[in-house]
């Protein structure tokens, strides 16, 4: 912990346990963690995550109590927990939308710290973290949807893990390994439904690093200047117990809408329909929070010198990801928010709605006039890590910042007031 600790151990047993196992002490300068004053709710996106978290590992431990995971029997163990076991489509439900649920709190939260800049210096490890947190909850989401063998939980992993193959000398063998055999069956399901319930524990443990990271250099704030005194600080509680506590709530209200009003509404139609090796659904289309990467696959449908269009596919994808993890040494703008960055914050807008449209694209079929689209898309997504980033960290002439996380704020009050003040009618 970066700041010395106000912890006093108020009874005998405190003072016992302090010198022993201070884990009172670590909550309590948990509690007291001096917060940038100006947070906003961009910024409530990671107490929601963590919430999340336990909901699915919660969720997921008793689904697993009646979940059967044979080929024969899942799709129908799934079916009996929504129809037999108390409150078991809730339970279901729960988990299933949750997982939605957590996307949209991580892209929100990555898109946060993609605009303000917080994988910058000092923060690279907690954010490289942050992207091993990523990829193993997408790893995680996709083992989970081939778990109530549907149609689309089989092609889906079928279309998938075939991509593997695609690698040169190794890529079958890793096929193979994947599957336990020579097909999507039994022996994949069984790997499969172990690892999905491994690797959020494994998940859990980053996101524990994680947040030791952030503690390190602790919050940046909107304005990406760092904190310069005490007068820029307030403790994390009550603060920011209150303000994520509020935002927890508005998003648990959103996430009840779906649950309880329209829970199959993010899913697909034929995962209700059980797995067939020998009916292939019309459109295989992943769950949604996969689709920009799924768009991105499909849209190389070229050889690439000596690279052919499945591996460029691939490997387009993957590096769509991979990138993520230098990012910190692609943007070297030394100005941190892009509130005081003119030129990035116009691409960063492009960027959002380059992703959302990739989103969109991967959701339909792998024709015309869609191929082309992607095609456009998938180069600015790249464009804008490789290029416009490392081009406007040398070239870009950032608006003058403040002098400290006070003054902004202070700043803006007095704005605010000036202008209430002109708004009222003359006497
Ligand atoms: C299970 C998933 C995750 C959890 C529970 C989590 C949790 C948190 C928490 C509690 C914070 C502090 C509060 C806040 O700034 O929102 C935080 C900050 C941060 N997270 Fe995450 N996070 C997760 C995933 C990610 C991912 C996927 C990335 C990036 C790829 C990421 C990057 C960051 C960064 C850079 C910060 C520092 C923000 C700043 O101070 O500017 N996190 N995270």
């Amino acid at each position: 912990m970066s700041h010395p600790s106000t912890y006093v151990p108020g009874s005998a047993f405190e003072r016992f346990l302090d010198k022993r196992l201070p884990i009172i002490r670590m909550g309590a300068d948990f509690m007291d963690f001096p917060t940038p004053k100006n947070l906003n709710y961009w910024y409530t996106f990671g107490g929601i995550l963590s919430l999340f978290l336990v909901i699915q590992i919660a969720t997921g431990v008793v689904l697993a109590m009646h979940y059967t995971p044979h080929v024969d029997f899942a799709f129908w163990s799934v079916e009996h927990i929504m129809r037999d076991v108390n409150y078991g489509d809730l339970l279901r439900y729960t988990h299933s939308n949750g997982a939605s649920m957590f996307f949209v709190a991580v892209y929100l939260h990555m898109f946060r710290g993609l605009y303000y800049g917080s994988f910058k210096e000092p923060r690279e490890v907690l954010w490289i973290l942050g992207v091993v947190i990523f990829v193993l909850m997408m790893a995680t989401a996709f083992m989970g949807y081939v778990l109530p063998w549907g149609q689309m939980s089989y092609w889906g992993a079928t279309v998938i893990t075939s991509l593997f193959s695609a690698i040169p000398v190794v890529g079958d063998s890793i096929k193979t390994l994947l599957w336990g055999g020579f097909s999507v069956d039994n022996p994949t399901l069984n790997r499969f439904f172990a690892l999905h319930f491994l690797l959020p524990f494994a998940i859990a443990g980053m996101v524990v690093l994680h947040i030791w990271a952030l503690h390190v250099p602790g919050n940046t704030n909107p304005t990406g200047v760092e904190i310069k005194s005490k007068k820029d600080t307030i403790p994390f509680h009550p603060y920011y117990t209150v303000k994520d506590g509020f935002a927890i709530i508005l998003f648990l209200i959103m996430f009840a809408v779906f649950v309880f009003y329209m829970p199959n509404v993010l899913g697909h139609a034929d995962n209700y329909i059980e797995a067939n090796a020998m009916v292939t659904p019309a459109h295989i289309v992943p769950e949604w929070y996969f689709l920009p990467f799924y768009a991105m696959l499909r849209a190389v449908t070229f050889d690439i010198f000596f690279i052919d269009a499945k591996l460029g596919g691939v490997l387009v994808m993957f590096g769509s990801i991979l990138l993520l993890f230098i990012l910190p040494w692609l943007d070297r703008s030394k100005v941190r928010s892009m509130r005081y960055r003119p030129a990035a914050k116009i691409f960063f807008l492009f960027f959002v709605a380059d992703a959302i449209w990739l989103g969109w694209l991967g959701g339909k079929p792998a024709e015309q006039p869609y191929i082309w689209q992607a095609q456009i898309a998938t180069a600015y997504y790249f464009i804008y890590f490789l290029i416009i980033l490392p081009l406007l960290s040398i070239m870009e002439t950032p608006k003058e910042l403040p002098k400290s996380i006070s003054e902004a704020v202070l700043a803006k009050k007095k704005k605010q007031v000036e202008q209430a003040s002109a708004a009222q009618p003359a006497e």
